[in-house]
């Protein structure tokens, strides 16, 4: 399928890269792809100026929440050329999220190849400066006109892009992190190893409680026991417990984050130990006693490598290993940026790049 490309022709002012906030101002292109069922499925990819889109009051991703997404960086190297970080990865997993949700199969060459035009042709806005890039983000929804539920046959994908600095106030610097006891994420069964929009925002009411308290996130237990942890916030967690990297096992209510993937690979390429299995609550407060837990971080596109110094649990406050950047956390941080911005070789052909 060809992408028609219309350039928008009243460019609009790009933002300081100084002061760039996260997820704020967006490009000045769009992708958009239609699906319906009577046209033969997905049809008409399309790169537009980025402006709003008309949707009826019936739409039935307002009533049901059939909607999901990915999220995915542009990085500039020294050498000015635009770079992406393993796309594919994030092609496929939108299509795992897409067959949980009954959303139809995403052509995944048009989408890799929609993701690298509209980076193209937004070329100008990736950024320059240190630790910024342009964030892309994915997302596809049901646009049926109807009321009942039912699968629809109408469906809108779009991409949109918005140049980024970090995600958290606090940069590199450790956040504090509380372990959430009343609600849960996801369980078995469910969505949790999807990027439904939905997964969102039923984390939206403890997240601004621990913020409300001075937490930048929370730790998410397991739904049905509440026992083990499963993730932190919009990340995947991870914990150096006397020498060993243990993060929890995928299995079906953690997400399968793309950065979680790519730390575990350069960790074993390092030679360290990573188990990726069960991890309560009970065990990391043990740890955190008996002075074992020496590092904790949580690992996503948006906010990379980010480390955890304090934790709350029942209302008291833990500090983890020293309370500052731990060795191994920092070092995956330099490594993996090092990677996505083309100031480290690239052992595991990761980037690929645009432009
Ligand atoms: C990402 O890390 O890309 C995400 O999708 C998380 C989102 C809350 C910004």
């Amino acid at each position: 399928m060809e992408i028609k490309i219309t350039k928008t022709t009243a460019p609009k002012q790009k933002p300081d890269e100084h002061n760039l906030p996260f997820g704020t101002y967006m490009t000045d292109h769009m992708f958009v792809m239609h699906y319906d069922t009577d046209q033969g499925g997905w049809h008409d990819p399309e790169i537009k100026p980025y402006g709003p889109i008309e949707l009826l009051p019936a739409c039935s991703v307002f009533h049901y929440a059939q909607e999901c997404f990915e999220g995915m960086k542009a990085y500039r190297t020294d050498e000015g050329k635009v770079q992406l970080f393993r796309p594919m990865e994030n092609v496929r997993r939108m299509n795992t999220s897409c067959e949980r949700l009954c959303i139809p199969e995403l052509p995944e060459d048009v989408m890799y190849n929609a993701i690298k035009t509209l980076v193209t042709v937004d070329e100008e806005w990736v950024p320059h400066l240190p630790g910024t890039s342009l964030y892309i983000r994915p997302f596809v929804f049901g646009t049926e006109n109807y009321v009942g539920l039912r699968i629809p046959d109408h469906y809108l994908c779009m991409i949109i892009c918005c140049p980024v600095g970090n995600y958290y106030k606090e940069g590199i610097n450790p956040v504090k992190i509380i372990i959430e006891e009343r609600d849960v994420r996801a369980v078995r069964g469910g969505t949790g190893y999807t990027k439904a929009g939905a997964n969102y925002a039923i984390s939206m009411r403890a997240e601004n409680v621990a913020e409300r308290s001075g937490y930048t996130q929370v730790l998410w237990l397991d739904g049905v026991h509440r026992k083990y942890i499963e993730e932190v916030g919009s990340m995947n967690v991870m914990f150096k417990i006397a020498g060993k990297v243990v993060t929890p096992a995928l299995e079906g209510s953690v997400l399968p984050g793309i950065t979680r993937k790519s730390c575990i690979e350069v960790m074993k390429s390092w030679g360290l130990a990573v188990e990726e299995r069960h991890i309560s609550i009970d065990e990391l407060m043990e740890c955190i006693k008996n002075g074992t837990l020496e590092e904790a971080w949580g690992t996503g596109t948006a906010a990379v490598v980010s480390p955890i110094g304090v934790l709350n649990y029942e209302g008291k406050e833990y500090t983890v290993g020293s309370g500052g950047i731990g060795e191994v956390t920092q070092r995956l941080y330099d490594e993996l940026t090092g990677i996505q911005w083309g100031k480290r070789p690239d052992p595991f052909g990761w980037t690929d790049p645009v432009c």
